[in-house]
């Protein structure tokens, strides 16, 4: 279905007032013929749960491709391993659900993250401990302009720490599929302190992967805010990588610094180093950062595209001032 002047306000969950010249609900893929010169413009985006992007305008003057494929396929099953498509429209929890009630394990810990299939693998998404990157076989995707499928084995995705090759894709391909491999066998993922903790604090048995996605979806609702409830895109900024010798520089002069491990250096806390700079649960008009949380900007009701940009601006310049570090949007801002 085509559509014109759409209101995206219930497709982005910052729960921002904008419309969109046309969109085209993709639901299945005789619907990938109505992608066309005439319905394309010279701007075209593709949506999928809206979790990740914010609009900083009133009116997106050009095409949406709004994902809205479903389906969990078993492609194969053994004693040990299972392997599965989950469709792009699919909600990503429900997919976590799905597998972890089926006693599947590999996925739990990415439970209760906000999105849809699709957008799982542009941003290698993350979460207590474990990344997509680990499970994740290969994707299919559609070029709407080259009329053409094509397969992405994990390798060739090049996936980092919020990154795959989609991240800096110019040109349209929508991810239409996503194969998962998951195992039968008892895998439990608690290297993530906030996780290990919980478990010796409150004497849990983790026995199956839906112990898991219970214990991690408390562990993620007591901190996050609902975006029905509070208009969100989860994490504003990427935690920054740092030098070695940048790092014990800060080390030296803030000894309780959060660190992690990182492939080309260090990893800091981007909202430890919001906190430090006072934004946590600061309000200026319309948007703030999350009380609980100092790297999620939420938005109060009526956020404007202006107050979230200067609101980013001032915490980037802060973060800058005080600790020399660049901060990253994690966020995809459009314009
Ligand atoms: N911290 C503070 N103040 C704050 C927030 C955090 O001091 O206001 C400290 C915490 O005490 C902790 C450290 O910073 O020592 C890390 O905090 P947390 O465990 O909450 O995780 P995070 O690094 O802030 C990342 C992901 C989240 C993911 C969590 C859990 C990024 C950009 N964010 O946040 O992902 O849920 O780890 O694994 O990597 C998302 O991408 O939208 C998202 C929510």
């Amino acid at each position: 279905m085509i559509y014109s002047d759409f209101n995206l306000k219930p497709l982005n969950t910052f729960g921002l007032e904008t419309k969109a010249k046309t969109l085209i609900s993709i639901d299945n893929e005789s619907d990938l013929i109505e992608i066309n010169d005439t319905s394309l413009s010279e701007r075209n985006l593709i949506l999928g749960g809206g979790s990740n992007t914010v609009f900083v305008n009133d009116y997106f003057d050009g095409t949406i491709l709004l994902i809205r494929n479903k389906g969990i396929n078993l492609v194969h099953e053994d004693e040990e391993t299972v392997i599965l498509d989950a469709f792009s429209g699919e909600v990503w929890n429900d997919v976590v659900s799905f597998c972890a009630e089926k006693g599947w394990w590999g996925i739990e810990n990415l439970a209760a993250v906000h999105g849809n299939v699709g957008a799982v693998a542009v941003q290698n998404i993350g979460a207590y401990g474990a990344e997509l990157k680990e499970c994740f076989v290969e994707c299919l995707t559609y070029s709407p302009l080259k009329k053409e499928w094509k397969t992405y084995l994990n390798k060739d995705l090049d996936f980092g720490y919020r990154y795959s090759i989609f991240k800096n894709q110019k040109e349209l391909e929508i991810i239409w599929k996503v194969r998962l491999r998951l195992s039968k066998k008892m895998k439990i993922n608690d290297s993530y302190a906030a996780i290990r903790d919980k478990i010796i604090e409150e004497n849990l048995i983790i026995s199956s992967p839906l112990d898991m996605v219970n214990l991690v979806t408390k562990v993620r609702n007591s901190k996050l805010p609902d975006p029905r409830v509070l208009g969100n895109c989860g994490s504003f900024f990427k935690n920054p990588i740092v030098s070695e010798s940048h790092f014990e520089l800060l080390k030296k002069e803030y000894p309780s610094i959060p660190s992690y491990a990182a492939k080309d250096g260090v990893k800091l806390a981007a909202g430890w180093l919001i906190e430090q700079c006072g934004y946590k649960g600061k309000r200026i008009g319309n948007v703030g950062m999350h009380e609980k949380q100092a790297l999620i900007m939420v938005n109060f009701g009526n956020a404007k595209g202006e107050e979230i940009l200067n609101l980013a601006f001032e915490i980037e310049k802060s973060v800058k001032n005080i600790f020399n570090v660049e901060l990253e949007k994690e966020v995809h801002i459009i314009l």
